[in-house]
């Protein structure tokens, strides 16, 4: 490691152990925003302290939410729904879910918000969430370039839609749900693939009217500041997206072993240990909670368990289609599994990639073949061939947490060391990384 923002990984040839991963990203937001919104008190436990999630704790401290914070375990006073107008604009740091989703809460504020974030935040669009806000009657204005944030949110009385999502993203339905919360009526979400339901399950654990499921949800509410939600305890698992890092690596080396304990299984989240199991892997997989199905507030709550995986001897495969939002942010490591696959390994629908925290199918693409992989870049996705990963080199992390991560596996996966350079964004979800990478070096 150097005195720098970079660091040299050296291969390793054989990878075992058992981890648990920090908690699950989008649970930590949603766990900050609806406990802030909520009647009484929240209990949180397994906050992800990353500085994403960190960011819209404090800003939900920000518009006059009382929290109280002891590592991982938060108590947070709910106000019921009507927030404080805050001193200034709200820095969402480098995060999508924390602009997107508190844009909706917002929405039903009779107050203006202004909301902003760091350079890549800030080249990311916010029409998408811009359409179903006005249209239920907030006014939103997008202060930066080309319909990108700073954003200007004036809320107030909201009326239910029926929304059409133009793109299968949960953090449009996540916003357009939760400014459903304070509109009159029975706001519906439509989109043409399942995308993550971790907003769903939340608000119904915490009482509010959830219905639907699948392509499909809505949410019924009589409008107004006083939401009808209560304080709960929110347990919140590890993230899969994180764990999926060491299963990936694992299942790319021959000999290999590691066991994730109680990470979050939620079926929307789950697809690559699908694509693991087609590519070759073996996956067990050991549920702890069994949990009904719909959204029932008696039995809904996030499944977790653990998942063991050995590695080696991976074929090419195909992900494209409804797959896709399930893996959405595992696609870089879809990649990196190809690369270590025998024949070729596509990825089809995931033109999404192209405005996420960088332009993942550049970033990836690019990773990739600074180890020497051939990789066909795609408008939508892309082609990697399966073949040797070369090291003795330095890759760039673009500034994306996740690609810097990739990175750092395919460091521990090639014939020499990698170097990976900017590697501070993996603070913004998964601040133990190295801890963790240490603990899986066999
Ligand atoms: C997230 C949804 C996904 C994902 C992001 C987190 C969420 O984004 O990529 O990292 O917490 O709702 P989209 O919904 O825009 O695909």
């Amino acid at each position: 490691m150097t005195a720098t923002n970079s660091i040299t990984v050296a291969p390793c040839s054989r990878i075992a152990g058992e981890l648990r991963v920090p908690g699950d990203k989008s649970v930590s937001h949603r766990a900050a925003m609806l406990a802030a919104v909520a009647h009484g008190i929240s209990t949180v436990e397994g906050f992800l302290e990353s500085e994403d999630c960190l960011c819209t704790l404090h800003a939900v401290e920000q518009l006059g939410v009382q929290v109280e914070r002891d590592g991982a375990s938060i108590r947070i006073d709910g106000t019921g729904g009507l927030l404080r107008e805050p001193c200034g604009p709200l820095d969402l740091g480098n995060s999508g879910t924390g602009m997107r989703l508190l844009a909706g809460l917002l929405a039903g504020q009779p107050f203006t918000t202004e909301l902003t974030g760091d350079a890549s935040l800030c080249s990311r669009p916010m029409q998408r969430i811009r359409d179903p806000l006005q249209q239920m009657g907030a006014t939103v204005d997008l202060l930066g370039e080309g319909g990108c944030a700073p954003m200007r949110i004036r809320g107030g009385r909201l009326h239910a839609i029926n929304y059409p999502l133009p793109v299968d993203s949960a953090q449009i339905k996540s916003c357009t749900l939760l400014a459903g919360l304070y509109a009159e009526g029975t706001t519906v979400v439509m989109g043409s693939k399942p995308t993550r339901d971790h907003t769903e399950r939340m608000l119904c654990l915490m009482g509010a009217g959830v219905a639907g499921g699948g392509c499909e949800v809505s949410i019924e509410s009589v409008g107004g500041t006083n939401l009808p939600l209560k304080g709960t305890h929110v347990r919140v698992p590890g993230d899969f997206s994180s764990a999926a890092f060491w299963l990936a690596l694992a299942a790319c080396r021959e000999g290999s072993e590691v066991t994730v304990k109680s990470m979050g299984l939620n079926p929307s989240r789950t697809a690559l240990l699908d694509v693991l199991v087609r590519m070759g892997a073996q996956v067990e997989i050991d549920a702890a909670d069994a949990l009904g199905s719909g959204y029932n507030p008696k039995t809904v709550g996030e499944p977790i368990g653990d998942v063991t995986i050995r590695g080696g001897g991976l074929r090419g495969t195909v992900v494209e289609g409804g797959e896709i939002p399930n893996l959405i942010d595992e696609l870089p490591l879809v990649a990196v599994l190809g690369a270590c696959a025998r024949g070729t390994t596509v990825i089809h629908d995931a033109g999404e990639l192209r405005v996420k925290e960088s332009d993942r199918i550049a970033t990836t693409a690019a990773l990739l073949r600074a180890v020497g992989v051939r990789v066909d870049e795609q408008s939508d996705g892309m082609i990697v061939h399966g073949g040797t990963i070369s090291g003795n080199v330095t890759v760039e992390s673009g500034g994306d947490h996740r690609i810097a991560m990739a990175g750092a596996i395919l460091g521990l996966l090639a014939d020499d060391s990698v170097t990976v350079r900017d590697i501070a964004c993996i603070a913004t979800s998964y601040p133990s990384f190295w801890d963790d990478l240490e603990c899986v070096r066999a």
